[in-house]
């Protein structure tokens, strides 16, 4: 990570930059907004966490992410897109290296999926008995 260009400051960067965004974005803003209204510092010191972990193998997070997302209002399969757009565009402006960027933008997609399969999942939808034509 060091090698890449990635430090504590560089996540914290990161962190605030792209909440910043968040918060500005027509669809993001309000469904982030709704949830975290009066808990923000507690929200940005906890993204900070999460991924100095990830990056770092720290285990300083210790969270849930998966249940942190359910019952979140208004949150719908569109909006991860939107997410990932702007987690790139961020990264784009403000990574130290092409490396990192790389690294960042593989990780949230990585999650960002399997956020999705676990809120939006439906295995019904697979079900063969239920497959016309
Ligand atoms: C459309 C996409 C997303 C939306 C609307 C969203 C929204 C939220 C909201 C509202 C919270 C605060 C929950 C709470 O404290 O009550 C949260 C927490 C969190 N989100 Fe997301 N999120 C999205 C995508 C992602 C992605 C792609 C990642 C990972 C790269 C991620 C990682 C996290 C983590 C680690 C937390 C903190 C969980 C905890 O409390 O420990 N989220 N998210």
């Amino acid at each position: 990570m060091k090698a890449i260009g990635v430090d504590e400051a560089f996540i914290a960067k990161l962190v605030e930059t792209f909440y910043g965004r968040v918060l500005q974005h027509p669809k993001l803003g309000p469904v982030f907004d709704a949830r975290l209204s009066g808990r923000w510092p507690e929200h940005m010191d906890r993204m900070k966490s999460f991924w100095s972990s990830v990056a770092f193998r720290s285990g300083a997070y210790g969270g849930k992410p998966v249940q942190a997302h359910h019952g979140v209002a208004n949150m719908t399969p569109d909006l991860f897109p939107q997410w990932l757009s702007l987690f790139s565009e961020t990264l784009e402006d403000v990574a130290p290296t092409p490396e990192a960027k790389d690294w960042f933008m593989a990780t949230a997609e990585r999650i960002a999926k399997s956020l999705t399969l676990s809120l939006f999942y439906n295995p019904a939808l697979d079900d063969p008995t239920k497959k016309t034509g």
